[in-house]
């Protein structure tokens, strides 16, 4: 059998080759940031595939959540392009990026802790804007039932009328990023799904976060190597804003450079 050749898109920006986004669903092109003359983020290229779990690991302030925060147009980078889905969206808002496609949970997860499961879902729907809105819209029943579907899968179909300030840390976890998920993004971030989770819970979100990728795409930020582990996807290594290295955990693991830098302190 001959093995299908990757084309190489390394040495080209993604508007000079017609056929990288049938390859890359996200694109990161040589990207800076730059905080007071300070380099946050200096990475060369970064591609995330289609229906891809791509796992970013490495130590404090490597840049992870500012990578985050440049995908999602929380931060202009200082140089370089982000491309998704076949198009520059370098400039556009973080709005814009939202409704285009990518949908993010943050390190703290954004749940409101007096609305009850099903009203924190009820918020994600689109077309909802704001509390009192979705107070009186009337959900049609395909729409009741993707909300409990969700909920089945993150085991939270029988607390729908549970405050959400009840919920374990667990819960609060899957609560945000199933109504993430209602919003139909086709590339998830989601930021550190399992620290502070018992082992038990993290698992689960192991299980949740593959099977999302039947669907989605997914950058998963992560210290837990257990957990990394678990998730058995190809990982990227950022170290003081680049990218180390990248390949699998054990590929990663045994990397001199990783283990100097990161794994070995
Ligand atoms: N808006 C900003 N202004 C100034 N410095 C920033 C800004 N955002 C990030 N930085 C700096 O960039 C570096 C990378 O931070 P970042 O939060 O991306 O790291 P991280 O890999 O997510 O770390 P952690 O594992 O602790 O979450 C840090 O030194 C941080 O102080
Ligand atoms: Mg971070």
């Amino acid at each position: 059998m001959v093995a299908a050749t990757i084309p190489d898109y390394k040495n080209e920006r993604p508007d000079q080759n017609q056929l990288w986004d049938k390859k890359y669903l996200l694109f990161l092109s040589e990207i800076t940031a730059v905080f007071d003359g300070f380099k946050a983020l200096d990475l060369e290229h970064i591609g995330v595939m289609h229906n891809e779990l791509r796992v970013v690991i490495g130590p404090n302030g490597a840049g992870k959540s500012t990578m985050c925060d440049v995908i999602t147009g929380k931060t202009r980078p200082t140089t370089g392009s982000v491309w998704f889905g076949g198009e520059e969206i370098t400039k556009k808002s973080e709005d814009e990026i939202v409704r285009i496609g990518i949908g993010r949970k943050f390190q703290t997860p954004t749940v409101y802790d007096s609305l009850t499961v099903y009203e924190n879902m009820e918020l994600s729907l689109p077309g909802s804007k704001g509390i009192f809105a979705m107070l009186t819209a009337r959900r049609n029943k395909t729409e009741r039932d993707r909300v409990m579907h969700l909920l089945e899968r993150v085991r939270l179909a029988d607390d729908v009328d549970t405050e959400a300030r009840y919920l374990s840390h667990g819960q609060r976890q899957w609560l945000a990023i199933s109504s993430l998920i209602l919003s139909q993004p086709r590339l998830l971030l989601v930021d550190e799904p399992a620290a502070g989770l018992t082992d038990s819970e993290t698992e689960l979100t192991g299980e949740l976060l593959l099977e999302l990728k039947k669907e989605h795409t997914l950058i998963v930020i992560e210290h837990d190597m257990d957990f990394v582990r678990q998730l058995n996807s190809r990982v990227t290594v950022l170290c003081e804003g680049r990218s180390m290295a990248e390949g699998s955990l054990e590929e990663v693991k045994t990397n001199p450079e990783v283990i100097e830098a990161y794994l070995g302190r």
